[in-house]
């Protein structure tokens, strides 16, 4: 008897909780609302267009107050060039479970990036799912180391004006040209994102930042034809940590000196990451030309393990690939405060260390700290080159430092 009384309390007391549970869950779905791209057309057959029905979805969630997520579930969704414009009324995400599909056409995306997200706060992509540029078809109309006035392919996923914001969990194949494009962003942080390309596709750089600051990357995993990630002109506060880079061209900064009214690149942090079989390990590069002063300062690059990296560690100011460029010009660009700290591993270069300053503006203030590569060739063993470079060393430093 006593034990059914007390069999009888435990369900009103179980009761009881599921109630408070579910109230309060109600509660917090209260204003939560899906909108799923099938509910306005979208079809993941891999063939019909889905510009319009994701856009019209984008328009209702972006409008709605509350928490809206705009829903792409599994499927392929062949998918023209969108852009979904803010502002927004709340927080939104945008949830790909699927495949996204591009045009294999690049004249068939009229935008310089297949997908824009512009003007929108307190943004999330995530999902899950996969952006395939199906960039294969244009990679042959590829003309740029040809020219200098190449043809622009559409790029992957491109934000701009966006802030408070992230993408995580997405990975993106095979873009026509760069995979992610990032704007003027601020307060963004971009993890768990896979980017896929051959090792020989072109410009297919990985990450490409410019005019933005605050923005966090890390636990990403980069193999690419180009710049895994890429650091343009006005880009402050960029914190890069535990990235996996390879193939590709490294993580570079620049090239900056080649156009007027470019803004400086300053706080930029590279730590824990892995960099194999890449051309470069960490990169700054300025065009071997008068153009107009520019400052980039206050680097750290630290832990960062090379393995078969043909440039470990690059300051290239002579860069010059063609006009207007000469190697009797000499770059205004100012280099200052940077630290290496702690880089071991393997170059495939007898040049493991490489510092080649502007002898208008030389470097300062760099400091290696902790560096290891070693270089295993019938050449000998690795060396540094220094042009034009003042700072100082603290550690076991080899190839042993040439900076004065
Ligand atoms: C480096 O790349 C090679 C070739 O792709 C691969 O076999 C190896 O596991 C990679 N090493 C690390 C530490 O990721």
């Amino acid at each position: 008897m006593v034990s059914i009384i007390s069999g009888f309390k435990l369900i009103l007391f179980i009761a009881a909780v599921a109630s408070i549970i579910s109230a309060a869950t109600s509660a917090t779905l209260a204003g939560r609302k899906v909108f799923d791209v099938r509910s306005y057309g979208a079809r993941g057959d891999g063939k019909t267009d889905n510009a319009i029905a994701f856009t019209k979805a984008w328009k209702e969630a972006c409008q709605w107050k509350g928490y809206p997520r705009v829903y792409v579930p599994f499927g392929t969704f062949y998918l023209g060039a969108v852009t979904f414009t803010g502002p927004c009324k709340s927080r939104i995400s945008f949830i790909i479970k699927g495949t996204l599909l591009a045009p294999k056409d690049p004249n068939a995306i009229k935008q310089d990036t297949w997908i824009i997200f512009r003007y929108v706060d307190y943004l999330t992509v995530s999902g899950g799912g996969i952006l395939d540029g199906q960039g294969s078809y244009s990679w042959p109309l590829n003309n740029c180391h040809k020219t200098l006035y190449c043809r622009a392919l559409p790029m992957n996923m491109g934000f701009q004006f966006v802030r408070f914001s992230r993408l995580s969990r997405i990975k993106s194949i095979n873009s026509k040209m760069g995979h992610f494009n990032f704007f003027a962003v601020q307060y963004f942080d971009i993890t768990r994102v896979r980017i896929m390309a051959p090792g020989d596709s072109p410009n297919t750089d990985g990450i490409k930042i410019g005019s933005s600051n605050h923005m966090k990357i890390h636990h990403v995993d980069i193999g690419t034809g180009d710049d895994c990630i890429a650091i343009l002109s006005g880009t402050t506060n960029l914190d890069i940590y535990n990235v996996k880079c390879g193939p590709g061209h490294g993580i570079s900064v620049g090239s900056l000196g080649k156009f007027k009214g470019e803004k400086s690149v300053q706080g930029l942090t590279v730590r824990d990451s892995i960099f194999n079989g890449t051309s470069n390990g960490v990169r700054i590069k300025t065009w071997a030309s008068p153009g107009s002063p520019n400052l980039v300062s206050n680097f750290l690059y630290k832990n960062l393990q090379m393995i078969n990296v043909e440039n470990p560690i690059n300051i290239d100011q002579r860069y010059c690939p063609n006009p207007p460029c000469s190697l009797k010009s000499f770059s205004q660009i100012q280099i200052k405060d940077v630290k290496f700290n702690n880089i071991w591993g393997t170059s495939t270069n007898k040049v493991a260390v490489k510092l080649q300053c502007s002898k208008n503006v030389p470097c300062k203030n760099v400091e290696l700290f902790n560096v290891n590569l070693v270089h295993r060739g019938r050449d000998g063993p690795a060396i540094s080159l220094c042009e034009n470079v003042a700072g100082w060393t603290r550690g076991k430093i080899s190839p042993p430092s040439c900076i004065r």
